[in-house]
């Protein structure tokens, strides 16, 4: 099983960090041989049409789909079924040039079954003005805890518009590991006092484009032009890697799919090796800029799965992000929308 050639306990090294070092303006959080080994499928076998007609164009060959975003609408697609956990991933590439006000999000869901209770496992790739590079954002929430975000939010070490990068979220019953390529971003280890707050229930893998115009650029300041639609975000070499489970059948999950647990938690993808947890270490010391758990404005106590790491608490002090620009306290939470307007989960008013 490919997942033992990384992190076996042989002494032999088989996995090693080859090339980490600075380049002018971006760190290379590099894996070697770090390939997951993964069951892809053709968009047509796991995904169908989510909102935007016209503006979802699968390939030729069914493998893959573009989403678009024009004057008239956005678009998105849903995976067929919902999964009890699961390894959800594509490789994606985002639109180039001028994309202020777009909102780009990869994510898992279950809202549409669970109107006031859901859960969700969120990136959220935020576009820029020309000459400035994409953000992106993680967030979750456990049985509709919508009021408590979990926002952490990054710069990328490369150009997210060039090249097809692999985005990822593990969901397992024991951890969270969201993945760029093979380097982890954010790990959340489920514990007792996080109770429901941990996703519980079955999800969907969503994929969308939209018009965020009014938060997704230095908090609204930047607006979509539609001068220079279509917007297009293209996805491929899809991953619906779980258990599918009716969310409204009764069939206890822990017998349905514990089988696909076991599996899943025997992958090489729900190891963070001593490698990948420094890449991660790197990474979240060098791109991260916000994270709700050093915002002690919003949360005096950080909520009981932060993991208070001394050298970023000193580096984001009490405000959880590294610079100040704007109205931070404002405490008002903008209406979640419909899940096709992604809920605005902070007010995040960075200028970078
Ligand atoms: C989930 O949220 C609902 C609505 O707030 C609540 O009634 C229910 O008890 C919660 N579930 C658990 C297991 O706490």
């Amino acid at each position: 099983m490919n997942g033992l050639r990384c992190y076996g306990v042989s002494s032999t090294k088989t996995f090693t960090l080859v090339s980490l070092f600075l380049l002018p303006l971006s760190l290379c959080l590099c894996l070697a041989n770090a390939a997951f080994d993964l069951n892809t499928i053709p968009f047509n076998d796991g995904f169908s049409h989510l909102f935007g007609e016209g503006n979802l164009v699968r390939s030729p060959d069914g493998k893959a789909a573009r989403l678009l975003l024009d004057r008239f609408t956005g678009s998105g697609f849903i995976s067929t079924r919902h999964y009890q956990h699961g390894f959800f991933s594509a490789r994606i590439k985002l639109p180039a040039e001028y994309t202020a006000g777009i909102c780009v999000a990869f994510y898992t869901s279950n809202a549409d079954v669970f109107e006031k209770t859901h859960d969700e496992l969120d990136f959220e790739f935020l576009g820029n003005v020309e000459g400035k590079p994409w953000r992106f954002q993680t967030n979750l929430y456990g049985n509709g805890s919508t009021s408590r975000g979990r926002e952490e939010r990054y710069r990328l070490w490369f150009d997210p518009t060039k090249e097809f990068h692999r985005y990822s979220i593990l969901w397992t019953a024991n951890i969270i590991i969201f993945y760029i390529d093979e380097v982890p971003i954010r790990e959340i280890v489920r514990n007792e006092e996080m109770g429901i707050d941990f996703p519980s229930k079955p999800m969907s893998l969503y994929a969308t484009i939209w018009d965020a115009s009014n938060w997704a650029t230095s908090g609204g300041k930047y607006k979509v032009n539609y001068k220079y639609a279509p917007f297009v975000a293209e996805f491929k070499d899809l991953v619906l890697d779980g258990c599918p489970l009716d969310p409204i059948d009764q069939v206890p999950a822990a017998i349905a799919c514990a089988d696909k647990d076991t599996e899943l938690q025997s992958k090489d993808f729900n190891f963070i090796t001593p490698e990948r947890r420094s890449a991660m270490r790197k990474f979240r010391q060098h791109y991260m800029y916000y994270s709700y758990c050093y915002d002690t404005l919003r949360y005096p106590v950080p909520p009981p799965e932060c993991v208070i790491v001394p050298s970023e608490k000193q580096r984001f002090k009490d405000t959880g992000r590294l610079k100040f620009g704007g109205s931070h306290r404002r405490q008002s939470r903008r209406r979640r929308h419909t899940r096709v307007n992604r809920p605005i989960s902070t007010d995040d008013q960075l200028d970078m």
